[in-house]
C-alpha cells in the first residue's frame, strides 16, 4: 500500500510539470520516475497508439517482475500514469560518465548476463538500447526500462533481435569506434548464461540469410548516417564472433 505522503508528493510532481511525459522526483532520499499515458511524439510509426503502448508497458513490467527483478518496481499504477522506483544510471551514461569509470566494464558484463537471463526466462525486451538499460551502483543491479518498444516487422527471433539491437545501440556511441571492450564485456556476460550462445548463432544466421540487405547497408555507409553506420558496424562485429 502506498503511503499518503508519497501519494501527495506524486500529485505535487504531476501538477508542477503538467506536460512532461517522464518525470522524476525524490522522496525520503529515494528517487522515483513517473511515466504518463501521453504520446512521446516520436517514433509513432513503430510504436502502437499511446494508450495501447502505456498499458502494454505496465503489463510487461509486471509480467517480467513475476520471474525476475529485471524490470522496474512499480509502486503505483493508475489509469493515467505509473510510478516506479529509479533503477539507477542508464548504460549510455555508465559508458561515458566519470563516476562510473571503475564499474563500467563490470556493468556491461552484467547487462549482457541480465539480458541472457531474461531470454532464459522466455521473455524479451523489444529494444534493449543503452538508454533503456539502467545500472544501480549501490545494489549492483541491472534493470531494463522502457518496455513499450516492439518491432515486429523484422523476421528475426525476438531474443536474437534484442541482441542485434543492443549491439547496434552500442555502435551508435562514439566510444565504440575506438574501443569495443564494453561490447565484448556484454557479450561475455550474455554467453556466460548456459544455452545463450544459440541466440548469438541465430543473429549470425540472420545476417547470413539477409546478406544482400546488409550489403546494401554497407554501401550506404559513405553517406555517414549514424544508424546505417551503426548497423554496418554491428554486422561486422557479429560476423567476427566465433560461436
Ligand atoms: N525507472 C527508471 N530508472 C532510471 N531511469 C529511468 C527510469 N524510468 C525512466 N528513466 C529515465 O528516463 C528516460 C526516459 O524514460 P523511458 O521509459 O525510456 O521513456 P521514453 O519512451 O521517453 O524513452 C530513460 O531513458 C531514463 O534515462
Ligand atoms: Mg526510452
Amino acid at each position: 500500500m502506498i503511503s499518503s505522503s508519497l501519494y501527495t508528493k506524486i500529485q505535487q510532481t504531476l501538477q508542477e510539470q503538467p506536460k512532461k511525459r517522464v518525470l522524476s522526483f525524490t522522496w525520503e532520499e529515494k528517487k522515483y520516475f513517473i511515466k504518463r499515458r501521453i504520446s512521446n511524439g516520436r517514433n509513432t510509426f513503430a510504436k502502437q497508439n499511446t494508450s495501447a503502448a502505456f498499458w502494454c508497458e505496465a503489463y510487461k513490467i509486471m509480467t517480467v517482475r513475476q520471474y525476475a527483478p529485471l524490470a522496474p518496481a512499480i509502486v503505483l499504477l493508475t489509469e493515467n500514469y505509473f510510478v516506479m522506483e529509479s533503477c539507477g544510471k542508464t548504460m549510455q551514461g555508465v559508458a561515458k560518465e566519470a563516476p562510473w569509470q571503475e564499474v563500467r566494464l563490470h556493468a556491461f558484463e552484467k547487462a549482457g548476463c541480465s539480458l541472457a537471463l531474461l531470454h532464459q526466462a522466455g521473455l524479451h525486451h523489444g529494444r534493449p538500447a543503452l538508454r533503456d538499460i539502467a545500472y544501480d551502483k549501490e545494489n549492483d543491479t541491472i534493470t531494463f526500462i522502457d518496455w513499450e518498444n516492439e518491432k515486429t516487422f523484422v523476421s528475426l527471433d525476438t531474443k536474437a533481435l534484442d541482441i542485434f539491437l543492443f549491439i547496434h545501440s552500442c555502435f551508435r556511441e562514439k566510444w565504440s569506434v575506438k574501443d569495443s571492450s564494453l561490447i565484448d564485456a556484454a557479450l561475455k556476460g550474455y554467453t556466460s548464461v548456459q544455452g545463450s550462445d544459440q541466440q548469438i548463432r541465430n543473429v549470425k544466421a540472420f545476417i547470413h540469410k539477409h546478406h544482400l540487405l546488409f550489403h546494401v547497408i554497407h554501401n550506404l555507409r559513405r553517406f555517414g548516417w549514424k544508424d546505417v553506420t551503426a548497423v554496418d558496424n554491428a554486422r561486422l562485429y557479429i560476423d567476427a564472433l566465433t560461436f
